[in-house]
């Protein structure tokens, strides 16, 4: 058992338009963990985003991730202290609490000495997320196309186009992902089911090789509009930006506002702007007993 271990893990973006629980993307924001096991007990210490509202004890999604990692990995521990700095804002549509699953899924394999094993982990952490995109874009980095094939999580990584990076605007009041889910439809029109198909598969070029076509291929129709009447704001804030010829989207499950590419505008009053580069790597963790970086 290792003494201690560092993870690191980094903000997603899902959807990204037309990929609906589909697409995923990882953005240079981190969380970061540390976990020293002990013989008994638990204690979580946390820093930053949502320091104020997460809990303490075995409830902590982080804990949780943990034990569950530990579970699948046959190992168990008697306690440890958890230390979390937050930086992914929670209910804003970026992916924290894919980022806490997938970082205590990592720290069970640093825990116990096991290197990462990246198919295994997106399985684990799609079945406590409950959807694929953000995890897979969590565990691999860069630009994740992710499905469920008979209940298992999956997911293929490709490699964005060089030098992208993503502007976000978020917005002060959070949004869950179970009611911006619970204003989706039942069905929808083969139309747009067929618009859709065709924008995702156009992004999949955008993205990696024709970033001019990033507009165009960002349209969406199966769950924005949808979505409009849990965050107005964001909705005029991507029409502004689209008109301005910029690829906006609803990050994730919203609020925030997401552009592909380095957007020209500033803020609206009360949003914070957020500037970043791709995440590469995906979740990484280092241990302290032996040194050693699993990627
Ligand atoms: N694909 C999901 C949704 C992402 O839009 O509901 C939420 O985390």
């Amino acid at each position: 058992m290792s003494s201690a271990v560092r993870v690191r893990v980094p903000a997603t973006s899902a959807n990204l338009g037309p990929g609906f629980d589909a697409f995923g993307l990882a953005v240079e924001l981190y969380d970061e963990l540390t976990v020293v096991p002990r013989d008994s007990g638990l204690s979580v210490e946390v820093t930053g985003e949502g320091a104020d509202a997460v809990p303490r004890d075995e409830s902590h999604l982080v804990v949780r991730a943990i034990r569950a990692g530990l579970k699948s990995l046959g190992a168990s521990v008697g306690g440890f202290d958890l230390h979390c700095v937050n930086r992914i804002p929670h209910g804003r549509g970026l992916g924290s609490s894919a980022a806490a699953i997938v970082g205590g899924i990592a720290a069970a394999y640093g825990l116990t000495g096991t290197p990462l094993d990246h198919v295994k982990v997106l399985e684990l952490a799609n079945e406590l997320e409950g959807h694929p995109d953000n995890v897979a874009a969590a565990v691999y980095g860069g630009f994740t196309i992710a499905w469920v094939d008979g209940g298992t999580g999956r997911a293929v990584r490709l490699e964005p186009a060089e030098g992208l990076s993503v502007t976000g605007y978020v917005p002060s009041t959070p949004l869950s992902t179970e009611v911006a889910r619970g204003l989706l439809p039942a069905s929808v029109s083969h139309a747009d089911a067929s618009a859709n198909a065709g924008k995702a598969a156009l992004l999949v070029a955008a993205l990696t090789t024709r970033p001019e076509l990033l507009l165009t291929a960002t349209e969406d129709r199966l769950h924005q509009e949808y979505r409009a009447p849990a965050m107005p704001e964001s909705l005029a804030l991507i029409r502004k930006l689209r008109a301005n010829g910029q690829a906006a989207i609803v990050s994730g499950a919203g609020p925030t506002v997401l552009v592909l590419g380095d957007s020209g505008l500033e803020a609206p009053d009360g949003w914070n702007l957020l500037r970043c580069g791709i995440d590469p790597v995906g979740v990484q963790v280092w241990s302290s007993a032996d040194s050693t970086t699993s990627e």
